[in-house]
């Protein structure tokens, strides 16, 4: 029997915060950025964290694109509804979910019959994607640097595969935009979430009750009531143009993707 000391230790109290845990709280968009660029080793820094993110398998599924030509910039702002503070930001991340490049790769290494990408695949793509794109976020957060998810990168397939030449299973999963904050920005107030109550179940999912709903909506309608609030939120976000673009948007990127896990991949749609 050994009697060696084990290598990392586990403290004897777990500290109630850390710097890490301090960050992850504070951390909030910011949507109005100072003009200043990101310094080589700040960009190098937040890449680096995306990269380290844990992925499926290591497989790294996805691709990230740095957008800085001013002109596709401009265009993407208003294909994402019209949002023109995305082509002030001084760094603008697309993450890909990327599906393209391991068949590519098995073709490279002689594979004749693969798979067509799936469904599923996809979604372990926008996994990646996302869980490299908030590395990302937090990475920059500490360093100073704010940032904002844009949503509606997944708007309008058709003119974005164009602007951004995405080739058959590629799926626009995240766009970050990264810059330092306006002292207005940081004194911004984060908006409120939901308690921890109405959020974390035990054991398998549960409906709310009509009190826990109504909780949910407490710590956001401010001085509205509840009715008012939610139907003025419905209209704006659920209900809204850019929603229902959105979701014709990713049927047409779905389209390539299998659906029933038995289809053959046409090689050359790798080409
Ligand atoms: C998937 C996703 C999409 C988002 N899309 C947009 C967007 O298109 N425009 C925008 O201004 N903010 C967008 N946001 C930012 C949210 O509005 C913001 O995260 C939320 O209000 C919570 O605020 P906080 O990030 O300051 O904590 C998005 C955030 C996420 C995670």
């Amino acid at each position: 029997m050994t009697t060696e000391e084990p290598k990392n230790p586990l403290p004897d109290s777990v500290p109630a915060s850390t710097v890490t845990t301090r960050e992850l709280q504070e951390r909030k968009s910011v949507r109005v950025f100072r003009p200043e660029p990101l310094s080589p080793q700040v960009r190098e820094t937040v890449l680096e964290a995306a990269f380290e993110a844990p992925t499926a398998g290591n497989q790294q599924l996805y691709s990230i694109i740095e957008i800085k030509n001013e002109k596709t910039l401009q265009k993407l702002a208003l294909l994402c509804d019209d949002q023109p503070f995305i082509a002030t930001a001084p760094l603008v991340l697309a993450f890909v979910a990327d599906c393209r490049y391991w068949p590519q790769i098995y073709r490279a290494a002689g594979a004749k019959k693969i798979r067509r990408p799936g469904v599923g695949d996809l979604l372990l793509a926008v996994d990646d994607s996302l869980i490299a794109a908030q590395n990302a976020v937090s990475a920059a957060w500490s360093l100073g640097v704010g940032s904002c998810y844009i949503g509606d990168f997944m708007e309008n397939a058709e003119a974005m595969r164009e602007l951004l030449h995405l080739p058959s299973y590629v799926f626009p999963a995240a766009l970050v935009v990264f810059g330092y904050p306006t002292q207005k920005q940081l004194e911004r107030r984060k908006p409120s979430r939901s308690s921890r109550r109405v959020m974390v179940m035990v054991d398998g999912y549960q409906d709310r009750s009509p009190e826990d709903l109504h909780e949910i909506v407490e710590v956001r309608r401010g001085s509205q009531d509840f009715e008012s609030w939610v139907q003025a939120f419905c209209a704006r976000k659920y209900n809204s143009d850019f929603s229902r673009e959105m979701t014709r948007s990713v049927g047409v990127y779905l389209a390539d993707f299998d659906s029933s896990g038995s289809e053959e991949l046409d090689l050359s749609a790798l080409d």
